[in-house]
């Protein structure tokens, strides 16, 4: 029997009827989305997608409504955000929620992750950022957005970059921005232009002449704005992870990229640690055989962390107070789906993902003095997040979320082929013919398969420092890529597909951890693509 028979015959034998009204009406699957899912069945029926809403069977002429209404929608180039808010955009409309006052005072993130994107099928002017070459440049002139934590160790780094100019520095923070200059003009720079007049300044920095990148590593919710604005000013963009927290913006960066012909590059250093490099340089040689299943994680106890200072101050328990889901899915997800080329011959398909029950924070909370304003917070997101991704290959990646449990730091990495498998934490592998159990010493394994990243710039990458050289080697390699005119090693594509993780999560955790589609960013180019080699200087 046919898979997708076999499939609608158990969903029929537990009483499930297999609806995609929700996927049209969601506006979530374009036509073309829908005809990869449809070719992914061999018996040529439309692969059950989703699980919840509606349970009556959707007549052809409704559906047909939906996908004209969207498309319709689409090519009209307006947001439902835009259309429930006509003159507002996102930023004034998360102002005015606030206004408006949730439990927190904050805006409401669920309606925001919730927010459906639109089947985007592209304008006449769009092109792909497939192998984009930016004309080479001599220097690198960079603006930065956010010197908090992670801004400033960026900066740190691209202070030891050659071929880098700071030119500008902005921060609602005009005390974090004056440390920032202080540090370029240490380093014997001349000192970069500050910003610090409210939200909104970065577009005044994005308008400056002199700025070929602009790096982003604020709260992620102004990813997005950011990095729009940057590209459509000309600039390329750098953006913290994730890039995007909902469908809409995973579409809005590709679409602003295809239309502006500029890099957009997700700033995932995990994919340029000295163990996921030399994990994917294995892969490439061929020592895992064909790859078949991935594993994936960010687990990390940060419940002092996340319980420090108020909702207002602290951005990232904004979000674990209103979202429920994998809320920070790149670190792990971007090295496995590199292994796995993903956007290059391979691509996400479906997911699926539940969450425990929340305990984690309620328990800290309930530790504090009576009085502290945090005594009437509740906590949306589970303890730990579980996420299964299918791929078009058929292959799948499960991926791990948690900020809130007692255990060691692990981003898990793990990867199964025909020929053998690799676990980290700690570093472990398993080929055929080998004796039973894992081999932990890698040594012989870097002799022969070290990425030649590492082997070259290891040194430097350690002395300059962030996790470990990881953050330095992303830099370095970033800034190479632009002074030669090269592809980047991550697309535009890569930070959508990687970041819709966490919107499509908290649709499936919402709907009973239902299947949910994932967007085919690359519109069918992923097949003709390769996966990323291995790069060298
Ligand atoms: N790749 C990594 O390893 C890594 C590590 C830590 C954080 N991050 C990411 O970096 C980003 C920032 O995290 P962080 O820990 O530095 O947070 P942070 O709160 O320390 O810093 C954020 C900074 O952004 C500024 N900011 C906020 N809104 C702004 C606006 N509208 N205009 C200008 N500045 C604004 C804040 O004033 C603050 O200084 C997040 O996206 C986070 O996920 C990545």
């Amino acid at each position: 029997m046919p898979f997708c028979k076999q499939l609608g015959h158990l969903f029929h034998i537990a009483g499930i009827r297999p609806t995609i009204t929700t996927y049209y009406e969601s506006y979530h699957l374009s036509l073309q989305q829908l005809g990869a899912a449809r070719g992914s069945c061999s018996d040529g029926s439309v692969v059950p997608v989703l699980l919840s809403g509606p349970r009556e069977r959707v007549s052809d002429r409704r559906r047909g409504r939906a996908l004209t209404r969207a498309s319709r929608w689409a090519r009209s180039g307006k947001t439902n955000m835009s259309q429930t808010h006509p003159t507002h955009s996102r930023r004034e409309f998360l102002t005015l929620a606030t206004a408006g006052g949730s439990a927190l005072g904050l805006a409401n993130l669920v309606d925001l992750a919730a927010e459906p994107g639109g089947p985007p099928e592209g304008t006449s002017q769009q092109k792909r950022v497939f192998g984009l070459r930016a004309p080479p440049m001599e220097k690198v002139r960079i603006g930065i957005i956010g010197v908090g934590g992670r801004g400033s160790g960026l900066l740190g780094n691209l202070l030891d970059i050659e071929g880098v100019e700071l030119k500008a520095i902005c921060d609602l923070a005009p005390d974090r921005v004056s440390r920032a200059q202080d540090r370029v003009v240490a380093k014997g720079h001349p000192k970069p232009v500050g910003y610090s007049h409210g939200d909104t300044d970065f577009e005044n920095l994005c308008r400056r002449d002199d700025i070929d990148l602009v790096y982003i590593a604020t709260p992620w919710d102004w990813h997005v704005p950011m990095a729009v604005r940057a590209m459509k000013n000309g600039k390329h963009a750098a953006t913290e992870v994730p890039a995007a927290m909902t469908i809409k913006e995973c579409w809005e960066l590709v679409d602003t990229a295809e239309m502006t012909q500029r890099h957009c590059m997700m700033l995932e250093n995990c994919c340029y640690g000295e163990t996921e490099l030399l994990v994917l340089s294995m892969e490439r040689q061929g020592v895992f055989g064909e790859l078949v299943h991935g594993e994936a994680g960010y687990l990390h106890e940060a419940r002092d962390f996340t319980m420090e200072g108020s909702a207002d101050t602290n951005w990232r328990r904004r979000f674990v107070t209103q979202l429920n889901g994998n809320l920070y899915p790149t670190h792990g997800l971007g090295p496995v789906a590199q292994y796995m080329g993903i956007n290059g011959g391979d691509k996400f398909d479906y997911l699926v993902s539940m969450s425990s029950l929340e305990l984690g924070l309620s328990r800290r909370r309930d530790t504090l003095p009576p009085d502290d304003p945090r005594r009437r917070e509740k906590y949306a997101c589970g303890d730990i997040n579980t996420s299964l991704l299918k791929s078009a290959l058929g292959r799948t990646i499960m991926i791990q979320f948690s900020l809130a449990m007692p255990r060691p730091y692990s981003r898990i990495n793990a990867i199964s082929g025909t020929r053998g498998t690799f676990c980290d934490y700690p570093p472990r592998v398993h080929v055929d013919g080998q004796a039973e159990g894992w081999e932990t010493d890698l040594q012989p394994y870097r002799e022969k398969y070290g990425h030649p990243l590492w082997k070259q710039l290891g040194e430097r990458a350690e002395k300059s420092g962030g996790h470990g050289g990881m953050d330095y080697l992303m830099n370095w390699r970033l800034i190479y890529c632009l002074r030669h005119g090269l592809p980047l090693d991550m697309t535009v594509y890569d930070a959508a597909a990687w970041s819709s993780v966490v919107p499509l999560s908290i649709e499936s955790v919402s709907k009973g951890s239902a299947p949910v589609v994932v967007p085919d960013f690359t519109r069918g180019e992923w097949r003709d693509q390769k996966p990323i080699g291995i790069v060298t200087v």
